[in-house]
């Protein structure tokens, strides 16, 4: 099966795109156009006109979490699309906050009320459970946190009535293509742990081999340790390609980089990915 990955929004930008915090791709595979996730605000859209791809007609759409950095270009996107289902876990519609540095409290959620996205086409389908949207594209669904090494940062908050608890973003998953060469995991911002994302991936279809994971790893913030125990655990899950991107943080990249040598690419905003790779 011949997978194409566009990545729509990203920090960084190849040239002639633009580079926004977020993440955007659009997978061509299984005879599907499947956009996961929708960047902070235009650089989807900016990005997708400078590519020549249309986004009319596309399939799906799948929230990798509730965070306004991969949600944000929805509404706006959704000009574009046409009526679409938008495949997540029913906490992306919790109220998040993040809260860095002991800096006031901001709403980091979806910024777009539920209603003017389903005014707009948007039909929802929520589900804590894997959702499959085709026969070999299927969501990891809520992913358990099994690791030890793999935490949510504290900074990230969801409002209870008036208090501000530690979000457990149990939304945050990855969406995954069954591959005959392995499984292909585009990752959000793994803020249960990318290790977690890719375990998950391997329960629900049941494979063992990772032909590639690409997207955020959200080891911006991890200490040498975690950095160590997630290099480990990624070599030892076979992960074969390591296409690492925004929250993975400029450190861990160079890690992991290291790590993976040859089979790390860092998956920036204009890249058009074909898979399997040429070896
Ligand atoms: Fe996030
Ligand atoms: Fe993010």
């Amino acid at each position: 099966m011949d997978i194409n990955i566009t990545i729509l929004a990203e920090n960084s930008a190849a040239p002639g795109g633009i580079g926004e915090w977020g993440f955007s791709a659009l997978v061509e595979a299984d005879a599907k156009r499947v956009l996961f996730d929708t960047g902070a605000g235009t650089a989807a859209l900016m990005n997708a006109a400078t590519l020549k791809v249309d986004l009319a007609g596309i399939d799906a759409i799948v929230l990798s979490h509730g965070h306004y950095d991969h949600t944000g270009g929805l509404y706006e996107v959704l000009n574009h699309t046409g009526p679409v289902t938008v495949y997540a876990h029913p906490d992306v519609w919790t109220p998040k906050y993040g809260s860095l540095d002991g800096s006031p409290p901001r709403f980091i959620g979806i910024a777009v009320q539920r209603e003017a996205l389903e005014a707009r086409g948007a039909t929802f389908s929520l589900s804590a459970k894997p959702q499959r949207i085709s026969d070999h594209i299927v969501t990891t669904g809520e992913v358990p946190m099994v690791t030890e090494y793999e935490t949510i940062e504290d900074y990230l908050k969801v409002r209870q009535g008036e208090a501000l608890e530690h979000d457990p973003l149990a939304d945050d998953l990855s969406l995954v293509i069954e591959a005959e060469y392995g499984l292909v995991v585009l990752l959000g911002c793994a803020h249960r742990g990318v290790v977690n994302n890719l375990l998950q991936a391997k329960q629900v279809t049941g494979r063992e081999d990772i032909y590639a994971a690409i997207g955020g790893t959200h080891l911006v913030h991890a200490g040498r340790e975690r950095l160590e125990s997630t290099g480990g655990a990624l070599l030892e899950l076979g992960v074969r390609y390591l296409g690492a991107a925004h929250c993975t943080g400029f450190k861990a990249a160079a890690y992991l980089s290291e790590v993976f040598g040859e089979r790390f690419f860092p998956a920036n905003a204009g890249m058009k990915l074909t898979l399997p790779f040429q070896e």
